[in-house]
C-alpha cells in the first residue's frame, strides 16, 4: 500500500498487522521516522485528526510542516490547482496528510504524488483513518470484532467517518449493523449495496431508544452542518438524536459509546463518567493507530 485513500484498500490480514503494530507502539519507543517530514494540508477545520497525525509523526522521531487553514493560507487561494500543490509538496515532504471539502480530492492527490498521500477526510466521501481507529477501539474494548452488533447513529448521509466504518465492518463475520437516522439522512445506496454484496445484515430504524439496549457499540455522530445546502435544512435535523444518562444506563453490560468527535450536543456531558463512555479514550487509540499507519506506509519492511 503506497497511499491510504479509502478503507476498501484493507483486508483482514492487513488490518490485523496494522492493529498489532498499534498495540506494540503503545508502549515501545520507535524512532524509525527520524529525519522524515510530514506535511499536513488541511483545507477544512480539524483538531484531532491533524494534531494526532502531527503528534504521531513527532512520536516516531519525524518532523512536521503544516497548513492548518490551507483554503486561505496556501496558494489555493491564488487559484493553484490541487495537483500543482501536491507536485510542489512532493519536494518538501516524505508523506502528505490531506483533508479537503471535496469528495475524491485525496484520490486526485494520490494519482500524481510520488510520496504517500493519506486521506484525512474528503468531503462526504471517506475518512479512512478515523474508521480504522474506530474499529481498533471496538476490538480493544469489546475484545473481538466478529459477531459484534454496531449501531451507527446520526448523519449517515454526509458523515464520512460513518461511511468508512461501514465498509470496514463488512470484512468481518456475523456483524449486525443497525443504522439509526431520519430517512433524509439515511446511509447512501452505495454503502448499502456494498453491505448487501458482502452479506452484512443491517436494519434501518429511526428509534435510538430501542437500539441502545441491543447494541454492543453505539457509534454516535454529529450532524454535518457544513454539508447542508442551507442553515434551515441543518436546523431541522440538529438535535434529532441526543444520548442522555438514562439512555446510556439502558445499555448492556460491556457495551460502549464511541464518537469521532467533535460532539456538538449529541452526547450529554452527564454521560461522560458512565462506564459505557469510551469516546475520549478513543482519542488515545487514534494516536497509536495513526502511528501505525505512518510507520507502515513509510517503513518499506513493514509495508508488504
Ligand atoms: C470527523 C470528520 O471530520 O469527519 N471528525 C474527525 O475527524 N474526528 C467527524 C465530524 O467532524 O463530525
Amino acid at each position: 500500500m503506497h497511499h491510504l485513500v479509502e478503507t476498501q484498500q484493507f483486508d483482514r490480514a492487513s488490518l490485523r498487522k496494522l492493529f498489532d503494530l498499534a498495540t506494540i507502539l503503545e508502549t515501545k519507543r520507535d524512532d524509525s521516522l527520524h529525519g522524515k517530514i510530514l506535511a499536513s494540508l488541511f483545507f477544512e477545520p480539524s483538531t484531532r485528526t491533524r494534531f494526532s497525525f502531527e503528534s504521531a509523526m513527532y512520536r516516531l522521531g519525524g518532523h512536521v510542516i503544516t497548513a492548518e487553514n490551507a483554503a486561505e493560507a496556501s496558494s489555493a487561494t491564488k487559484g493553484e490547482t490541487l495537483e500543482d500543490t501536491i507536485r510542489v509538496m512532493n519536494h518538501y515532504a516524505d508523506v502528505i496528510v490531506i483533508r479537503s471539502p471535496e469528495a475524491g480530492a485525496a484520490e486526485r492527490a494520490a494519482a500524481i504524488s510520488e510520496v504517500p498521500v493519506i486521506n484525512a477526510g474528503d468531503g462526504a466521501g471517506q475518512h479512512p483513518t478515523q474508521a480504522l481507529l474506530d474499529l481498533y477501539t471496538i476490538e480493544r474494548e469489546i475484545g473481538h470484532i466478529d459477531g459484534v452488533h454496531v449501531a451507527i447513529i446520526g448523519d449517515l448521509r454526509y458523515g464520512r467517518a460513518a461511511r468508512s466504518l461501514a465498509y470496514l465492518l463488512s470484512k468481518y463475520n456475523d456483524i449486525k449493523l443497525t443504522l439509526v437516522s431520519s430517512p433524509e439522512l439515511a446511509m447512501g445506496a452505495d454503502i448499502k449495496a456494498h453491505l448487501d454484496e458482502h452479506g452484512v445484515k443491517y436494519t434501518e430504524t429511526e428509534s435510538l431508544k430501542d437500539t441502545m439496549p441491543e447494541a454492543d457499540v453505539i457509534y454516535q455522530t454529529r450532524v454535518q452542518k457544513e454539508r447542508f445546502p442551507s442553515k434551515e435544512e441543518y436546523e431541522r435535523f440538529k438535535g434529532g438524536y441526543i444520548i442522555d444518562r438514562t439512555m446510556a444506563d439502558s445499555m448492556k453490560e460491556g457495551g460502549i459509546i464511541i464518537h469521532p468527535l467533535p460532539r456538538v450536543g449529541e452526547i450529554m456531558p452527564e454521560v461522560d463518567d458512565s462506564p459505557h463512555a469510551v469516546y475520549f479514550k478513543q482519542v488515545g487509540y487514534g494516536l497509536i493507530v495513526r502511528m501505525a499507519i505512518l510507520s507502515t506506509l513509510m517503513n518499506p519492511q513493514r509495508n508488504s
